[in-house]
């Protein structure tokens, strides 16, 4: 029997520069769309999933993240002095059990795949999830979960796929596609920021990962690739042509690459347009700012 797919991990090591100066206090991963940090998001899309157990690879300076995750006993006992159940409530999803999340250190920023390797030790011989949180997707069931229902009849290494324009392709790994099944499609080959020219497809590797522990294994002896990094893709690849091989996953949902400003501003006004505490306020704005712009032209 295939065994059950409990741990994931999360690449939290990166500086953010692209956001900085806010990053130059707090780690990215705690930036906001509305009121909900971005590793909240990964997380509960874990969660969804049915992972028990939290890896986060972090870095110097991002100890915020450790104590978002922890009991807050002194704000529990404010809030329930107060009657504020709501806000308890609220606050109970960021607990984690003990035992249930592991921070480990990457001293050196050599890249995803090394990243994925620090925490090899906390995986054992069984399959793992890799989830990162700046690709945040917004859809009816989680994007891992969709994956883990396919998973679960492919066995092997699934990644999510998502198309992109054919100019955009240096910024993901590519895949190389055998079989297009629709949703499914076997690969035979991946690429780590392919320029365009070069790039075998437009279909995209986005941030959700399902792993056997080969990868790892693969990780050991992993040279450099792309960017002089050590690349997580590259040990990917190495398991195409192996009985269960590799796939990519077309999932159903709207992402929004929050390591870029622009994706960032997006999913803020996505996710605050889909809360009804929010929504007509904010689309009464957006308007005013249409109607302002069309004036000015
Ligand atoms: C990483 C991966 C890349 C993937 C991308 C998705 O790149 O290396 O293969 O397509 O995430 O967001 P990064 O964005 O960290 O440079």
């Amino acid at each position: 029997m295939r065994k059950k797919l409990t741990k994931a991990i999360f690449p939290v090591a990166g500086m953010g520069t692209r956001f900085l100066p806010a990053t130059k206090a707090i780690p990215k991963e705690i930036m906001t769309l509305v009121d909900r940090p971005l590793i909240q998001y990964a997380i509960d899309e874990a969660r969804e999933a049915g992972i028990k157990e939290f890896i986060f690879v972090t870095s110097r300076g991002k100890s915020a993240l450790e104590d978002y995750f922890d009991h807050a006993p002194q704000l529990e006992q404010e809030l329930r002095k107060k009657g504020k159940d709501d806000l308890l409530r609220i606050l109970k999803s960021t607990n984690m059990d003990s035992g249930a999340i592991a921070y480990i250190r990457q001293h050196r920023a050599l890249g995803l795949g090394h990243a994925v390797h620090c925490a090899r030790r906390l995986i054992a011989n069984e399959p793992f999830a890799v989830i990162l949180p700046d690709d945040v997707i917004d859809g009816e069931q989680g994007c891992l979960k969709q994956m883990l229902d396919v998973y679960e009849e492919t066995g092997g290494c699934m990644v999510a796929a998502m198309e992109v324009p054919q100019e955009k392709t240096s910024s993901y790994g590519v895949l190389d596609v055998a079989d297009d099944m629709g949703s499914l499609v076997s690969v035979k080959g991946m690429v780590e920021k392919p320029k365009a020219e070069d790039a075998p497809s437009n279909l995209a590797v986005i941030g959700r990962y399902i792993l056997t522990p080969d990868v790892l294994r693969n990780l050991n002896r992993q040279d450099a690739g792309a960017g002089g990094e050590i690349q997580l893709t590259d040990a990917i690849a190495k398991q195409i042509g192996t009985e269960k091989g590799v796939y990519g996953y077309r999932f159903r949902g709207q992402r929004y690459d929050c390591g870029s400003k622009s994706g960032f501003l997006q999913a803020t006004v996505a996710f605050g347009l889909a809360r009804d505490d929010l929504r007509d306020d904010l689309l009464s704005y957006l308007d005013e700012i249409a109607v302002s712009r069309k004036a000015a032209e």
